[in-house]
């Protein structure tokens, strides 16, 4: 593939394979030096739509401590401002001759869209409500860790079990990590209210509950998601009091899920609606810092693995 655009392009091999390239880049983010030369000479651009915290700067750490050159561009500063379209932003970007484009789009299918508008890889950071691949990638790496810490066997995720919780209709979060989960062998459960869970979503060999007990009973990984009100104008939306009542990740809930079961969130966390904040801090359970610190390690290896062709080095395909 020239391009990361989705979960749901890759074979289970190649999602793997993206895991098992960012363990050597988590073990030099965790020493003193960090750097190296692998992409210098590289112009990267991060060019976001949307806010971000992680996911940008993750991105740009990631491209730093690969030596690229790496340029931000924030829609809001852009001249997106004054109304130039997406394809003629996507057309000025390509003009300056980047070596990889990361993209955040507000729209489903808009970092395709650019993908088709330009000559070098594209990486979506996320797009709509569709995907947002280095985050399930960065999920499945974070799980892997954990996993290991307490020595269970965790090259596939085969036999896990894992409930993702929230906002479901609206996340390229819960969508992205349902095709990465699956592929690797997990049990996907899925719960929303039910205006917030997507039609037919049991086609994607998942099980949906609207009763949150119920979908934590006997679950290994527990993945809350907040409310993406900024997706839903025009529709109802739970009262904040209301949807943690129902929804809330609390620890007398926590104490359904299997004895030990981790706790994800992929950030930005609504404490104190989708998730406690003593649950949200456990130190035994919770694994959301180490997604954070995980997020680096896994888009040094997409960016690295992307621009093997620019530098001449054997692509991924060749590599497997
Ligand atoms: N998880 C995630 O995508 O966070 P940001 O919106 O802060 O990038």
């Amino acid at each position: 593939h020239r391009d990361l655009l989705g979960i749901g392009q890759l074979e289970r091999h190649e999602i793997l394979y993206l895991i098992d390239e960012a363990e050597q880049w988590v073990a030099l983010n965790r020493q003193s030096a960090k750097h190296t030369d692998a992409l210098a000479g590289l112009t990267i651009i991060n060019a976001f739509f949307e806010n971000s915290t992680r996911t940008l700067l993750s991105f740009e750490i990631a491209g730093k401590r690969l030596g690229a050159d790496v340029v931000n561009m924030h829609a809001a500063q852009s001249s997106v401002k004054k109304g130039e379209t997406l394809i003629d932003t996507a057309i000025t970007l390509n003009a300056m001759h980047p070596d990889a484009i990361v993209i955040r789009h507000g729209s489903s299918g808009a970092v395709a869209l650019i993908a088709g508008k330009v000559d070098c890889p594209v990486l979506n950071a996320g797009d709509g409500s569709h995907e947002h691949p280095t985050q399930a990638l960065l999920d499945a790496l974070a799980l892997r860790h954990a996993l290991r810490d307490r020595g269970e066997k965790a090259d596939d995720f085969t036999g896990l079990t894992v409930t993702i919780c929230g906002d479901i209709l609206h996340s390229r979060v819960a969508r992205s990590n349902v095709l990465c989960l699956t592929a690797l062998g997990a049990n996907v459960r899925l719960c929303a209210p039910p205006a917030l869970m997507p039609a037919g979503i049991e086609r994607m060999g998942v099980q949906t509950f609207h009763n949150f007990d119920e979908a934590l009973a006997g679950t290994d990984v527990a993945m809350m998601l907040r409310l993406q009100t900024e997706r839903m104008e025009g529709q109802f939306i739970p009262s904040p009091r209301e949807y943690h009542h129902l929804y809330g990740l609390t620890r007398k809930r926590l104490a359904n899920a299997a004895p030990d079961a981790l706790v994800m969130h992929p950030g930005p966390m609504n404490r104190g609606v989708e998730i406690d904040s003593d649950v949200a801090d456990m130190l035994d359970r919770s694994i959301i810092t180490r997604q954070v610190e995980m997020g680096v390690a896994i888009r040094m290896a997409a960016l690295d693995i992307l621009t093997r062709k620019a530098r001449g080095v054997a692509g991924w395909a060749e590599q497997q």
